[in-house]
């Protein structure tokens, strides 16, 4: 962000607490949550006031650590089952987004290995901490590793809300943007509003706009008709997870992109940390997928929009199969299909670049 708009401080531990920018209130009000009980964080994160894959995997890890540093057990194997019985009540929050469960069972890993309760507390802050420094640095990697498949000049369609807001770091496929921004590629950007919750239009556009980086909000339906005019040069969206063969669960209305954009002949491009990254998931079809509130699509603002009766249903989620994806940019790596080799071979061996070759389209 600019000198005179530094990152959103998106989640923290503060003095025992944990302080979160509250992102349902965005952008017409800054406004920050002070939480001191597991069941209150739970609650923040159903209803959406923190977001976003890597940021909801940072705030339950920090979760742990509040529910340890809280605990009146005087064991440590008390003190552990406690812990595990908080691991589930934030675990069934948010059921896509692989990154919670994935930074719960680190914190709680970190937990097991240590010797006493004190220890035990001291060791889950730390593990939170390491996570949320680990989301930053890998969001600065992506951003460098993906800016190299954005062309100068280019228009880069995304959707839903991918920033610092959803990583609590530096960003995904907004961070691609940024530093194809930073790098002086002089790039646009085209930003879907996301319904129903206008992750997009409230989130994305407050973000691009604080970074000084031109772009332009559309309806998630005009997406089509932007790329058949020949206004989109490539679309980059984030990911909650990322299955062993590379279908890839995002924000609902992403594998419709990813059609119009084979259709059209448009690189789709996903990035994500490997920490979105799920091996034990074999294909997408086993990624569970939220199903939210009917009352967010049947009324906006608090005023009903459908009448009295009227059906509704709400995935929050859908599943891209890999066949649609022409890169998934990570911080170690940029990996192309086949994505049964390129992500194993990714999170196993660490090594940075996978397999090259031109995507398909
Ligand atoms: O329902 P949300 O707002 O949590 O959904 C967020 C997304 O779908 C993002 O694209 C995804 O989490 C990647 S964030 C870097």
């Amino acid at each position: 962000m600019t000198a005179e708009s530094p990152e959103p401080n998106v989640v923290s531990w503060n003095a025992g607490r944990i302080r979160l920018l509250d992102q349902s209130r965005l952008p017409a009000e800054e406004a920050y949550l002070e939480i001191d009980d597991c069941r209150v964080l739970a609650k923040a994160i159903r209803e959406m006031r923190i977001r976003g894959a890597p940021a909801l995997g940072v705030a339950a890890a920090y979760g742990l650590a509040l529910a340890a540093s809280r605990s009146s057990a005087v064991d440590p194997a008390g003190l552990l089952a406690q812990m595990e019985e908080t691991a589930e009540m934030l675990r069934s929050t948010r059921p896509t987004a692989v990154n919670l469960a994935w930074a719960l069972e680190r914190v709680l890993g970190a937990a097991r290995e240590s010797a006493g309760a004190t220890a035990m507390a001291e060791v889950a802050l730390s593990e939170a901490r390491r996570i949320h420094q680990e989301e930053i640095e890998a969001g600065r990697a992506i951003g460098r590793l993906g800016a190299e498949l954005v062309p100068a000049g280019a228009t880069v369609l995304t959707h839903c809300n991918t920033g610092a807001l959803a990583t609590a770091g530096y960003g995904t496929a907004v961070g691609v943007i940024r530093t194809a921004h930073e790098q002086g590629k002089r790039i646009r950007v085209l930003v879907d509003e996301t319904r129903p919750l206008l992750q997009g239009a409230r989130l994305t556009a407050w973000e691009l706009q604080r970074l000084g980086i031109p772009f332009t909000v559309i309806v998630d339906g005009a997406a089509g008709e932007m790329m058949r005019r020949g206004r989109v040069d490539c679309v980059v969206v984030g990911a909650d997870r990322i299955a062993a063969n590379g279908d890839v669960a995002n924000k609902v209305g992403t594998y419709s992109l990813a059609v119009l954009a084979k259709e059209n002949r448009l690189p789709f491009y996903v990035a994500a940390p490997t920490s979105t990254i799920d091996l034990s998931t074999a294909t997408g079809d086993e990624i569970p997928i939220e199903e939210r509130p009917a009352d967010e699509v049947t009324a906006f603002a608090g005023t009903r929009t459908t009448p009295d009766g009227a059906a509704a249903a709400n995935p929050a989620f859908d599943v891209t199969p890999a066949r649609y994806v022409g890169a998934v940019i990570t911080e170690r790596g940029i990996a192309r299909p086949p994505y049964d080799e390129s992500l194993a071979r990714l999170l196993g061996t660490g090594a940075r670049a996978v397999k090259t070759g031109a995507s398909k389209w």
